[in-house]
């Protein structure tokens, strides 16, 4: 890659530019160099660089303004600024086990939480080869999904994950310290939670005294139409809350976190703790600069009901496009955390994972950069811009369509010999589907 600018990317040898819609998972929250960002790291680098160990003027106005705006009790709770999502995820599971004296952390099932040592037990399997030779194994909870509950049932109500999430932490309520959350399950795909499950959840964690850790890395920051996720699904006052990593405005690797106060006291009390809130980084003058013209720029007059807009527009585009489509099961999402999911006609000779490969690299030939995940790579997944408007999203439906268009025939190509539940001439199971659109 050589130069990106808004939507759009230029990479060696192409002078014909793509048109990103994965923008680092989210990371570079208004497009590739908002000139409002441009010129204040110009300005903020003139200013300051780093001043570890003192607190500075931007890193007191940061803290003031996300606490003004997350769904929590200002009074109640204090902030602490630092480097990468996976460090401050640690920072709120050290925090979680110094506080309550207990060791053990739960996740749920698909959750992508960060890649240093300790979160690897909290990442799923799916994500990280090796996790059991690494730490102890965690504590995995089913995740209750908006469209597809792991136990069949369409309601959080009557399906019976609540009562299993609960059982489950109750049964592990002595040496368990902390319940990891994805509102969104951004790496699985994007996977929208049942109604009403979230906050069931943080419910049976406060019946059976486990700390409710909100990670928000991905689908926080305005890109459900809200600041933070929770706000979507009446979560209120999470013990503690992890931002957004689009808060460096995709310059700078900063993330906050948001804990109560009496976590804070707690913890410091003790002198040995102190480099629990250590960091040669820590509440870096600079970035945090930099964090106060992103949300500035996040919430002037309009912006966060031009995500939600866009990105109903946006989705309902996807859903005309695919609404009988062979190897698109479903488009789904919340402003612009939006996922399509795959399917195949035939799991044995195609399988979803193959089908996604051949969409991103289709994708890739037609100067469009999409991402999957999932288990199996079963879902496209898109983090547009939250600038983008509706003149890119046509450009975007239009070469998604013809990649997806493209994609299918070259899938129904090799496999043209194959009938579809048949025998190939070699014995092996064949696969044909209706032409795609
Ligand atoms: C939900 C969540 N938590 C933690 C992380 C780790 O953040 P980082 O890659 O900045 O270490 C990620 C990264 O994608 C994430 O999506």
């Amino acid at each position: 890659m050589e130069r990106a600018f808004g939507e759009w990317v230029w990479f060696k040898g192409h002078p014909q530019p793509f048109l990103d819609l994965v923008m680092s998972h989210g990371a570079v929250p208004f497009g590739h160099c908002h000139p409002r960002l441009v010129e204040a790291l110009k300005r903020e680098a003139e200013l300051v660089d780093n001043n570890y160990p003192f607190p500075n003027k931007n890193q007191v106005e940061l803290a003031e303004r996300l606490l003004s705006v997350a769904p929590l009790e200002q009074d109640e709770y204090e902030v602490l600024i630092n480097i990468s999502g996976s460090f401050v995820v640690d920072k709120a599971i050290e925090l979680s086990r110094i506080v309550t004296g207990k060791a053990a952390i739960a996740s749920f099932d698909k959750a992508f939480h960060g890649s240093t040592l300790s979160l690897l037990p909290a990442t799923d399997a799916c994500f990280v080869d090796h996790s059991e030779l690494m730490t102890e194994a965690s504590i995995k909870i089913p995740f209750c999904e908006e469209s597809r509950c792991p136990q069949g049932s369409p309601s959080s109500r009557t399906c019976g994950c609540l009562e299993t999430s609960e059982r489950i932490i109750k049964a592990n309520q002595s040496s368990l310290a902390a319940l990891l959350v994805e509102p969104i399950q951004g790496s699985a795909g994007n996977i929208l939670p049942a109604s009403g499950y979230l906050r069931a959840i943080q419910e049976i964690c406060e019946r059976h005294n486990v700390l409710f850790v909100v990670d928000d890395l991905q689908v926080g920051l305005g890109r459900t139409g809200r600041v933070f996720s929770i706000e979507n699904f009446g979560v209120e006052n999470p013990d503690i809350i992890v931002t957004h990593k689009g808060l460096g405005g995709g310059f700078y690797p900063l993330v906050a976190l948001i804990a109560r106060k009496s976590i804070f006291s707690a913890v410091s009390r003790n002198p040995l703790n102190a480099t629990v809130f250590g960091g040669a980084f820590l509440n870096n003058a600079f970035g945090c600069g930099i964090a106060l013209e992103v949300l500035d720029i996040l919430l002037a007059d309009g912006v966060l009901e031009r995500v939600k807009e866009n990105g109903d527009y946006f989705l309902l585009g996807l859903q005309n496009l695919f609404s009988n489509h062979p190897l698109i099961s479903r488009a789904y999402g919340l402003g612009y955390v939006i996922g399509m999911e795959l399917t195949s006609p035939d799991e044995e000779c195609l399988s979803r994972a193959d089908i996604a490969r051949e969409i991103i690299a289709e994708g890739m030939r037609q100067h469009v950069i999409l991402y999957s995940r999932g288990g199996d790579g079963e879902r496209i997944k898109l983090s547009p811009s939250l600038t983008m408007d509706r003149a890119v999203i046509d450009i975007a439906l239009e070469k998604i369509r013809g990649v997806v268009a493209t994609a299918s025939e070259s899938l129904l190509l090799q496999s043209v010999s194959r009938p579809i539940g048949g025998r190939n001439r070699d014995g092996t199971r064949g696969l044909a589907f209706a032409g795609s659109s």
